[in-house]
């Protein structure tokens, strides 16, 4: 059993999401726990670059918002998952925040390490045009040494919902079943 977050970068209930519900089932059918944060939700500040966090593991970052809440998930997770919407070209601010703010918990480690965990990407766009966010995702998988297991990205879906009936619903589900 995998204990499984995902992080969710879109501000909407649309295409990101029902990639990330498609994926959610098929993981689940497989026995694997998930637990899902809507970022928008959550007040997450941008990272403040101050280099002063690590002192508490159970709060590393020196700003107190909805980052709280992911902390301890993001430390007990083996696989982390990176859901969003292509906005310009790159993931969302929400997802790119977030995963800024995850610098804390390497701080906490005097060798400045992050956790080795293993990744999934999720996206949906208008269009097709996925390099940039993928060179943002494989860089990260390189430099912090995790494992990707997998990319799912929907172009073609611009209003919510119009992802329904696309095959990659179904690519997503398969995903989270074979982990
Ligand atoms: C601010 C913003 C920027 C966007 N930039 C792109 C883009 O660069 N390329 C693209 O194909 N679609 C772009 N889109 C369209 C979204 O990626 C598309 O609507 C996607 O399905 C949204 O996912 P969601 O339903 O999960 O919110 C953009 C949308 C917004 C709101």
């Amino acid at each position: 059993m995998k204990n499984i977050i995902v992080l969710n970068g879109s501000p909407r209930k649309g295409n990101t999401l029902a990639l990330i519900e498609a994926f959610t089932a098929g993981a689940e059918r497989a026995g694997h726990k998930v637990t899902r944060f809507d970022l928008q939700k959550l007040n997450i500040h941008p990272c403040l670059g101050c280099c002063r966090g690590g002192k508490d593991s159970a709060s590393p970052c020196v700003q107190k918002d909805g980052m709280e809440q992911i902390y301890p998930a993001y430390r007990e997770a083996d696989l982390v998952v990176l859901a969003s919407p292509l906005y310009y070209w790159n993931v969302s601010g929400q997802l790119k925040s977030a995963f800024d703010r995850l610098f804390a918990v390497a701080e906490c480690d005097l060798n400045y390490t992050n956790p080795v965990k293993e990744s999934v990407l999720l996206m949906a766009a208008e269009g097709h045009e996925f390099e940039e966010a993928e060179y943002w995702y494989d860089r990260l998988m390189g430099h912090l040494g995790w494992k990707s297991l997998g990319k799912v990205l929907c172009g073609g879906v611009m209003e919510a919902g119009a992802i329904a009936g696309k095959p990659e619903l179904l690519t997503a589900e398969r995903l989270g079943e074979s982990l």
